[in-house]
Formats: C-alpha cells, structure tokens, sequence
C-alpha cells in the first residue's frame, strides 16, 4: 500500500502509425521498470510522454498545442508539482531543437530510436534547468536495452520487425525521421513472440515501414526476408494469427505473395500503399513502379488467395497533379476494389523534395479531389462488408462493446465485428455467423452462444 503511494505515474499519449503504439507499450514498460506505473489521464502524472507524428502538417501542429494544454494543465494542478513533459517520437527528431526554442514547458526530447534511455533522461533532467535531448539513432542498441514484454491488456499485439526507410518518395519524412532501414534479427523476434504467446496473445502484426523489405538474420545465421521470418512465427503455438503493415509494391516477393495462399495463419489481408494511379505522378513520387507493376501484383496476390481483402494509401494534390492524373488514380481504384483504405490530401513537409516545388496544388482542388476519392473508397468498403452477410467466419474477439453484452472481434479481413455474446468469448476465435454489413463493420452472432440471449444485432457502435 505504501508502496503504491510512492509510485511515480506516466501518461503516455499516442500520435499517429501503429508504430507508435508499438513504441508506446514499449515506452510504458521502460518506465515500470524504472518504477513508474501507468495512468489514464494526465492529471496525475508525474510524467507526460507524448510520442509523436510527423507525417503530416496537421499531425506535428496538434503536438504543440497539446504541449500548450498539458503545460498549462500541470501548473495550476492543486497541491501537486507540474508534470515532466517528455516530447518522443518523430516530431522530437525532426523538430528537435524548435521544440527545445518554443516550448520552455519540455523537459526531454526523445527521438525514436532513444526512447529506451527515458529513464535516465529524466533523471537527468531533474538535475537541469534546460531541457534534454536524446536524437541518436542506434536502432539495434535500442532492441537490445528494451525490457521484456509485460502482459497485454489484449488478444492481439504488434510487433516491430523493422524500421526505417531508404526509399525516399519525395513526399515523405519518414527516411529522415526513423532513420535507414533496419531489420530485428529474427531470434530476438521469435522470443519477443513466444513471450507474447505466452501470455494470450492470438493474434500478431509485424510492423515496419517498410516491412516486406524485412531481411534480418535468421536462427542459423543466414539471412531470412518476411516471408521466412512469417513461416517461423507460425511454428510458435498459442499465435493463431499473423499479419504484416506497411508494404512498398516493389518488396512484395513471390515467397510473400505465395505465403498468402499456402500459411493457414496469414490473415487475407493486405495493406499496400499505391499512393496514385498515374504514371507521371508516381515517377515525380519517386515510387519506382508504374501502374500497371502495382495492377500486376494485385492479380498475382488475387490469383495466390482469391478472398484477399486490399488495403492502401493514396495521396491526392501532389505537386502538379492535374485532372487527369487525378482521373488514374480513379480508375486504378475502380479497377481494384479496395476492402479499406487511407487518403489523404498531399501535405508538403519541410526537408523532402516535393515540398520546394513550385507547382503545389491548390488547397480548394485537393479537397474537392479528396471528396471524390473518399466516396469511391467508402462505397467499396461497404460494398466488401455487405458481401459477408450470411458467411459464418471466424472471429477473434478482442474486447467488451459500449453496450453491456456486446463483444467487439475482427474478422480474417480485419473487419471490425460486433456480436451479443458472452464477454468470456474474449481472446477466443469463435465461428460466427455475419448478419449484416455495414459501412465501418459486421454484426454477427458468434455461433454457440448461450441460448436464450437476444438474437437482434447492435446497430450502432462499431469503431
Ligand atoms: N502528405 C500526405 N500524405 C502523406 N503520406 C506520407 N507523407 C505524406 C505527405 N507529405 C501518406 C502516404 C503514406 C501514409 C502513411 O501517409 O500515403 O503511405
Ligand atoms: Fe508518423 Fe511516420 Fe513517424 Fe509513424 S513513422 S509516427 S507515421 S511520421
């Protein structure tokens, strides 16, 4: 009891890519051991980490003023000293010495490869007036330090595989904020996943930037890509689901797209950014394929697994994309079917080089385009969800819904799922049969439920 009132707390708020909610965890379970436990607000926290996004404009802009607010927040909280702010992730990389300039209220800048030296670094920063910066990037010496995992609050788990990029389309950061690419070697990730087994996890997403381009050393030395390292996970008992985010088209390997037919554990799904549909956009972008490699590749990942359901990003107004470029990546988008996706409007970032150029598209047309794009994506999505009305599919469910009897899942196609059923069914696969598609989800029934309980699906809800 003492001890629990002696305990140092942290929030850590979470930005942007699954990533961070990876560095999150991993940030969280540097600081237990270190003597902190976690906290849902940032009222009581002796710590605030926020690990941040710099991928686009909006994302960084939203961190300082989230600075502002729990500055603020910390000075006039009654009868307690403010909280150390920490600033992690990309934006503390990119921006590093700004924040140190124009916010005084931080303590610590981390970057994302030094968030293991947390610890240390607040100490250290009891010790001075000015804030501390740790902008190093040893991606292996960060692996190696971490703790090892504590027990997750759920079913599923990411974990990093890989990091980094060096493939520099010309819109994004991310080559300057996570570094080069590097790969875990894959005995550190086989026990990091055995652990995670170990304690419930069913379902497991390897994470990268560009993930597909995974190519670490393998248990006996010799070097293993995604797909090698992918038949090793699925060895470890207890992991009854796999799956990999985020892929470039030119990484995707026969062995890769042959794993989708042939691994029972590889989800159908698959997340595969083409950003446009026009040849003339993607070679200003950088992006090294054309249209017709990307098309290609769907065919092939169809032909290996039929079900497959497709995923990407897009981005529309990049620098001198006109009508018909914008047309392509239409049609590309018609001619595909994507069962969910992301857009966005092109955010020109400081330091890339399509952010200099002069022929920016104006805001009133990448929002109109924007618009366009989004009901098209929106109306396959449904159109996916509706095709699994009357399926009975395996379901993991993951999670208590809003409403009392109501458990949330994910179906094979990462859809979300929501079902009246016993809340024992958690961390459970259950056949379940799909009432209804809508346009963010499934309503099912998880077949087997006690008889007797409602058979009407909830309505609403669904994230
Ligand atoms: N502007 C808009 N979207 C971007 N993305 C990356 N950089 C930018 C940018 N500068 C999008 C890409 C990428 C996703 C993670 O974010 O579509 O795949
Ligand atoms: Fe954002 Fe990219 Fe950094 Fe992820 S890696 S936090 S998406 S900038």
């Amino acid at each position: 009891v003492t001890e629990a009132a002696t305990t140092k707390k942290v929030f850590v708020k979470t930005y942007g890519c699954q990533m961070n909610v990876y560095d999150s965890q991993r940030i969280v379970e540097t600081l237990a051991a270190d003597g902190y436990a976690e906290t849902a607000t940032a009222d009581d926290a002796d710590l605030v980490v926020l690990n941040t996004c710099h991928i686009r404009e909006k994302a960084s802009e939203k961190v300082f003023s989230d600075i502002g607010r729990y500055a603020k927040a910390g000075a006039n909280r009654p009868g307690a000293s403010a909280p150390v702010i920490a600033v992690a992730g990309c934006v503390a990389q990119a921006e590093g010495a700004e924040i140190a300039r124009r916010a005084s209220s931080v303590g610590v800048i981390v970057g994302p490869q030094s968030y293991h030296r947390l610890p240390e670094l607040v100490a250290e920063k009891a010790r001075k007036p000015k804030a501390v910066v740790a902008l190093d990037m040893p991606v292996a010496d960060k692996f190696a330090k971490l703790p090892t995992r504590t027990r997750p609050r759920s079913p599923t788990a990411f974990l990093t595989v890989q990091e980094g990029c060096d493939k520099f389309c010309t819109f994004c950061v991310v080559p300057y904020t996570r570094g080069a690419e590097y790969s875990r070697p894959a005995s550190q990730l086989i026990e990091e996943a055995k652990v995670l087994a170990g304690q419930g996890v069913r379902e497991l997403t390897l994470l990268g930037q560009n993930v597909n381009a995974y190519r670490g050393a393998g248990p006996n030395g010799a070097a293993l890509g995604l797909a090698g390292l992918l038949w090793q996970l699925a060895r470890i008992d207890g992991l009854e689901r796999l799956r990999y985010t985020t892929s470039h088209p030119n990484d995707m390997g026969d062995d890769l797209i042959h794993a989708h037919g042939e691994m029972p554990k590889l989800m159908p799904y698959l997340h595969l950014p083409f950003q446009s549909g026009s040849d003339r956009v993607l070679a200003a972008m950088n992006r090294n394929h054309t249209r017709e490699v990307y098309l290609d590749l769907i065919a092939k990942l169809r032909a290996a697994r039929p079900d497959l359901a497709l995923s990407t990003d897009v981005i529309v107004g990049f620098p001198g994309e006109t009508d018909d470029d914008f047309e392509d990546t239409l049609s590309l988008v018609e001619e595909v079917r994507f069962a969910s996706s992301f857009s966005f409007k092109y955010s020109p970032r400081p330091g890339t080089p399509a952010a200099s150029k002069a022929d920016q598209v104006a805001e009133p047309v990448k929002a109109e385009r924007l618009e366009r794009l989004q009901t098209l994506l929106k109306q396959q999505q449904l159109a996916f969800n509706e095709q699994k009305a009357g399926r009975v599919i395996p379901v993991l469910w993951e999670s208590r819904g809003k409403k009392d009897g109501v458990v949330i899942g994910k179906s094979p196609y990462l859809q979300t799922v929501e079902a009246w059923a016993d809340a024992s069914l958690i961390g459970s696969i259950t056949e379940t049969r799909i009432e209804r598609g809508g346009p963010n989800g499934l309503y099912g029934v998880a077949v087997g439920r006690a008889a007797g309980t409602e058979t009407q699906p909830p309505m609403h809800g669904v994230a």
